[in-house]
């Protein structure tokens, strides 16, 4: 069977690039070994997907080459995604911070996709596991458990690593490996951290124990968001974000209370009421199991009347500059993204293209643009699979 456009991969990026390609009039066929299109939207966003961020730029993504995705993102702009949404009818809100979800469930975003595949006139295989590429003058020759295809165009969509209980695989990073491209290392990004040692036996029985306002640092870069303590680390949104960022042996900061500075807050409370302990005064502000078990194990705790205002200063400087130390992150299998990926050296950022074999695309997590939680993975899946779709 021959095909103009042939893409592997029927999640975010590559139904996009189909659509935007069989609205074209390109005869296009996607492929997917899972059994069923757009597992990782339907499992998105706690089931609502978080489809896209009104606050888009080119700064909340992390590539080797940041300039990389902007031609893409400026080309395909939260607002035209929201059209497509509303196109279709389908409620969606505000959460925090930009990020729009659904109001009822992300099937209704697969739904969209479909629907407008449909109406483009793509056809999607699915339960196609795909076993060898290869190229010829004619095209590209793909042998999959379905038979052999022919295609003009091949876009590899089939995403990174993270949960590979999904169908997530290296399949991309090994398909560009053949064709000559330089793929960069690849790590679990938007994942929970662990500790061990010390700061594990100390914190692990805190697990549930939540900050709603924590700021999590690593060097110059900082997410002020909420935190929680689980079984082997700590997690939430702040720490997801900066998981990013961190690499094992990274300085990893947290200030507990960002919004308060904390060392004149003692010194006013010490005024107040002398007789109390740091401890009980700091499960005022903090979580009691947190601010108890922070005592217990690093900062001590005896009655206010008995700090100095030096020393209050330095304890309120310490809670806004905690030294914990993460041994590693929960991995792929709770990750939300791969960081690294396919070289964007090797692509073109107007259509992402192979320099190095034409007809030959990358689009979505695959390549190396990863980024920060909060809808901003889904419009960069939706902005390169466009713009791979209007060029093949
Ligand atoms: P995606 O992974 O979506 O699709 C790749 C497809 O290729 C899959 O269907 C897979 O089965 C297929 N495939 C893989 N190997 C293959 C092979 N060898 N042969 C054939 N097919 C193959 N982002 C966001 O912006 N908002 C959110 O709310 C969330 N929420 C979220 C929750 C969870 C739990 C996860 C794991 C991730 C998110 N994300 C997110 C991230 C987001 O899901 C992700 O960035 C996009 O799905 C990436 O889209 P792609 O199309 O590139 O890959």
């Amino acid at each position: 069977m021959k095909v103009d456009v042939l893409v592997i991969g029927a999640g975010a990026a590559g139904l996009m690039c189909a659509i935007t390609a069989g609205q074209r009039g390109r005869q296009v066929l996607v492929i997917d070994h899972a059994n069923k299109p757009g597992k990782k939207i339907l499992m998105s966003g706690g089931g609502r997907c978080n489809f896209t961020n009104l606050g888009v730029t080119p700064a909340q993504y992390l590539s080797a080459n940041p300039h990389f995705a902007k031609s893409a993102l400026a080309r395909y702009t939260p607002a035209d995604f929201i059209a497509l949404v509303e196109k279709h009818r389908i409620a969606y809100h505000e959460k925090e911070l930009g990020q729009l979800f659904c109001d009822e469930s992300s099937k209704l975003i697969v739904r969209v996709l479909l629907d407008e595949c449909a109406a483009a006139g793509v056809r999607i295989e699915t339960s196609c596991a795909v076993s060898q590429v290869r190229k010829s003058e004619e095209g590209f020759s793909v042998t999959t458990a379905k038979g052999v295809l022919h295609a003009d165009a091949l876009v590899v969509a089939s995403g990174g690593l993270s949960i590979p209980s999904m169908g997530a695989s290296g399949f991309g990073y090994e398909l560009a490996r053949q064709f000559g491209h330089n793929v960069l290392a690849t790590r679990a990004g938007l994942v929970p951290l662990t500790l061990s040692g010390k700061h594990q036996e100390h914190y692990q029985d805190l697990a549930g124990v939540a900050l709603p306002v924590a700021e999590a640092r690593v060097g110059k870069r900082s997410f002020r968001a909420g935190l929680l303590f689980t079984h082997r680390g700590i997690s939430g949104p702040s720490i997801l974000q900066i998981s990013s960022y961190w690499q094992p042996g990274d300085d990893l900061r947290i200030d507990l209370s960002p919004e308060r500075e904390l060392g004149q807050w003692l010194a006013d409370q010490r005024a107040a009421r002398p007789a109390a302990e740091l401890r009980t005064v700091l499960g005022e502000q903090l979580p009691k199991r947190l601010a108890q078990r922070l005592c217990e194990q690093w900062l001590g705790s005896k009655p206010m009347r008995q700090y100095r205002d030096h020393e209050l200063h330095a304890l309120g400087a310490q809670l806004h500059d905690w030294p914990l130390v993460a041994s590693g992150t929960e991995g792929y299998r709770t990750a939300e993204v791969t960081l690294g990926g396919v070289d964007t050296d090797g692509l073109s950022s107007s259509t992402m293209q192979s320099k190095r074999v034409p007809g030959l695309y990358f689009i979505g997590e695959v390549v190396d643009v990863t980024g920060w939680l909060g809808g901003y993975n889904f419009q960069w899946a939706w902005a390169s699979g466009r713009a791979a779709g209007e060029a093949v």
